[in-house]
This record gives structure tokens, C-alpha cells and sequence, in this order.
């Protein structure tokens, strides 16, 4: 993976949010900057700045993009980083199916050309029990969808990433850690919420092969698993839809997943989460309920049971 080293270095300096305010304007200029070697599409990333941002340290670029979980390149932290680069990421397409009025597929560019990208600085929590503070750049989900109208009846949004064992070496052989494809769903009010997001990029540069290329679903009060990358289908549709974790152990994931200081995973307590890049003084902080976006999303959970719907 190419990547400007001076650009990566400014990322692990940044230590307070209004710091990180002024050197986005810095970013927002550089990523319009002609840079060598391979990194037209980088080049091409514009987007603006938001308000949505979360008040503490932005993860180290060097950690966000080595400490991973893709298991279509391997089962372990620093696998995807190693085989990711073997995935080719463009053209890419996605097909748009299931109870809609405009299926077809659109290709990535074309998804947003409509909506302006933007950068939101959000809490990615694993259900493993680590988190990181991570600036994505991407697109509202609801803005495309409102674009391919979705029926009255659909009530589901599935997603699918790609299947292509050439390229993905955690695909082939004869054991596998998963069934391919990874699928996704979300309620489509879910899908809907203001801070439901695509991305497209991180630390103002294109997404790196092993955090999802070139299009990665971001749902930052869920746990981590439910954002899945590289998609290429997604559908729409009346009925729940399957969901890879919950397939592999259903009382241990659950469909919604919202993250929840207060349902412990069968094995572990979900109470406290290890920042990754936090240092020996500041690794664990209280995890919050819903990933601290309780005031934003709470409502859509209204009269339900979260320890039963987990
Ligand atoms: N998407 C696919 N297709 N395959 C995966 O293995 N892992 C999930 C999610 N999306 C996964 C996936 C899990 S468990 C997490 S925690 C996040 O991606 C990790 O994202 P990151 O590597 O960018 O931190």
C-alpha cells in the first residue's frame, strides 16, 4: 500500500480534537495536492469537514490500518494489512437489488455523485473488546438509498462483500474461517439514521485495501463486525437478513449489536474497552452505551428489550 509517510507522521502527532480541527483544513488542501508514484485515486479524494467528531485522540494511522479484521485475508490482526493489496478495488460496481424502484448497478463513483463526502471522526468498538477513534471519509448511506427508492414494504437493508478467492487468499483452500460471502443487515431505519455512513476513505486518503476498499459500511454505535467491507450487493427486503457472526454463533452475536456496557458476550465482559494505541497509563476506558451515541440513536430502540434483542 502506497501512502505519503509525511501525511501518516501527522496523524500520530494528533493529540486533541482542535488540533485535529486545524490540521483537517491541512488535509482537506492536501488531498487535492498531485502526489507520485500510483496515488491518482487519492489525488481525487475531496471531501469537506462535519460535525461530527468525538472529543478524544484520533487513533495512529500505523494502527488503524495494521491491526485489522478481515478474515477473507486470514484470521489474523496482521494478515489483512499483508494480503490486502492483492485485491484489485477498481472498477468496482455494486448491484442494488430486492424491493426497490430503481435497481441496477451503480458504479462506486456514481453512488456519490450526487451527496457531497465528508469526514466524521467516529468510535469504532469491537465486540473482542478494543477500540480506536477513526476519521472516515464517506457518503450518508441514507442519501443513496433515498436515491434508489426503496418500497413500503422493504423493512431491511442486506449487504454482501465480494467473493473472489484469486485475490482473497482466506477464500480458498479446504478450511475456511467463514461461509462467503460476509453478509451484513440493518434494520432500514437503521440504514436511514443521519449517522449511518459509507466509506470511502480514512485519514483523508482513500481506504486502504485492508480496511474495506473501496466501500465499507460504518454504524458507530454498533460493534465492529456489523461494518462490512469491499460490498458489492445490497439489498433491500422484507424479511431479517442473515448475518455472518450471528450464522456462526447466534448467542454469542446477535443481529442488532449494539455496543452495550451491560450484555456481557457469553465469554467476556463488554463493560471496558482496550483503546488500541492508548499507551500502558490510558489502555481501557468504560465503554459507553451505544458507543456514546445513546442521545442520537436510543430512540429507535424505544420499548425494546436490549438485553433480549442484543
Ligand atoms: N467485513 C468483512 N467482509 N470481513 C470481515 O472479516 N470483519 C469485521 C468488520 N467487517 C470483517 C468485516 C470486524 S469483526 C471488525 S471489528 C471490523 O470490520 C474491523 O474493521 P477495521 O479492520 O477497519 O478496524
Amino acid at each position: 500500500m502506497s501512502r505519503a509517510k509525511g501525511l501518516k507522521l501527522k496523524y500520530s502527532e494528533i493529540t486533541a480534537k482542535a488540533d485535529y480541527l486545524n490540521r483537517r483544513k491541512f488535509m482537506a488542501g492536501a488531498a487535492a495536492l498531485p502526489l507520485s508514484g500510483g496515488m491518482a485515486m487519492a489525488s481525487g479524494l475531496s471531501f469537506s469537514e462535519s460535525e461530527y467528531a468525538v472529543d478524544a485522540p484520533t487513533t495512529a494511522f500505523e494502527h488503524a490500518s495494521t491491526y485489522n479484521n478481515f478474515y477473507e485475508f486470514g484470521v489474523g490482526k496482521d494478515e489483512p494489512a499483508k494480503y490486502a493489496d492483492a485485491l484489485t478495488t477498481s472498477p468496482w460496481s455494486v448491484v442494488v437489488d430486492g424491493m426497490v424502484g430503481k435497481p441496477g448497478t451503480y458504479g462506486l463513483e456514481d453512488m456519490y455523485s450526487e451527496t457531497d463526502l465528508e469526514e466524521r471522526i467516529y468510535r469504532l468498538r469491537c465486540v473482542e473488546g478494543w477500540s480506536m477513534v477513526i476519521p472516515w471519509v464517506g457518503f450518508q448511506l441514507s442519501d443513496f438509498l433515498a436515491r434508489v427508492e426503496p418500497e413500503p414494504e422493504a423493512k431491511y437493508v442486506a449487504f454482501e462483500t465480494l467473493v473472489r478467492p484469486e485475490e482473497m487468499r482466506g477464500q480458498r483452500g479446504l478450511f475456511q474461517s467463514l461461509d462467503w460471502p460476509y453478509v451484513e443487515g440493518l434494520r432500514l431505519d437503521e440504514a436511514m439514521h443521519p449517522l449511518t455512513l459509507m466509506a470511502v476513505g480514512m485519514y483523508g486518503e482513500v481506504l486502504p485495501n485492508q480496511n474495506g476498499a473501496p466501500l465499507r459500511l460504518v454504524v458507530p454505535w454498533k460493534y465492529g463486525f456489523k461494518s462490512i467491507k469491499s460490498i458489492v450487493r445490497i439489498t433491500l427486503t422484507d424479511t431479517r437478513p442473515p448475518t455472518t457472526w450471528n450464522l456462526q454463533a447466534a448467542q454469542e452475536y446477535g443481529f442488532y449489536s449494539n455496543v452495550n456496557p451491560n450484555v456481557d458476550h457469553p465469554r467476556w465482559s463488554q463493560a471496558t474497552e482496550r483503546v488500541i494505541g492508548g499507551g500502558v497509563l490510558a489502555s481501557r476506558r468504560d465503554t459507553e452505551l451505544f458507543n456514546g451515541y445513546a442521545e442520537e440513536v436510543a430512540s429507535l430502540y424505544s420499548g425494546m428489550d436490549l438485553q433480549k434483542n442484543f
